[in-house]
């Protein structure tokens, strides 16, 4: 009998090692995914586009959208506050004014606070 204990007893053992139970994972282990890389807000939303046409209805010190560097920008709030005599900039609005924020029609560059407040006032992509 006690023979008998012994043998069923080694047998289920040989059973446990031969089937791997112990080293199995869980059958419902989900598969570890990399995370997906989320979507910027710039790919997941484009920018609007703008024709040259539709800036030029916004030539106006009050109403003033600009085309810079292929961006379109509403600078109609920004305008009182430009450093520069008016006469400077107005003259910029409903163009394409990429040589004229350059050079500020003196040669000389804006600097990069300018640059940077610039985003700001952006709508979306000159066409
Ligand atoms: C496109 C037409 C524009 C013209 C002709 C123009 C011209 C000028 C001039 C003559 C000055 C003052 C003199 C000088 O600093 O040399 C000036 C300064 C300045 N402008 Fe403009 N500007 C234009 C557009 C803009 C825009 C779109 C911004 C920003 C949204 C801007 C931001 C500034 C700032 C912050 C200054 C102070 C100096 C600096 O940071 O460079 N300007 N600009």
């Amino acid at each position: 009998m006690k023979a008998l204990f012994l043998l069923a007893t080694a047998l289920f053992w040989l059973a446990v090692a031969a089937f791997g139970w112990f080293d199995r994972p869980p059958a419902a282990a989900p598969a570890v995914q990399p995370p997906s890389a989320a979507p910027s807000a710039a790919s997941a939303r484009p920018e609007r586009r703008y024709t040259l046409a539709e800036v030029a209805r916004h030539a106006t010190p009050a109403d003033c959208w600009m085309a810079i560097d292929g961006g379109v920008y509403d600078f109609s709030a920004y305008l009182p506050q430009h450093p520069s005599d008016p006469a400077l900039i107005e003259p910029w609005c409903g163009r394409e004014a990429s040589e004229a924020y350059r050079t500020k029609t003196r040669g000389r560059p804006h600097s990069q606070r300018a640059t940077a407040m610039m985003a700001g006032y952006r709508m979306g992509t000159l066409d």
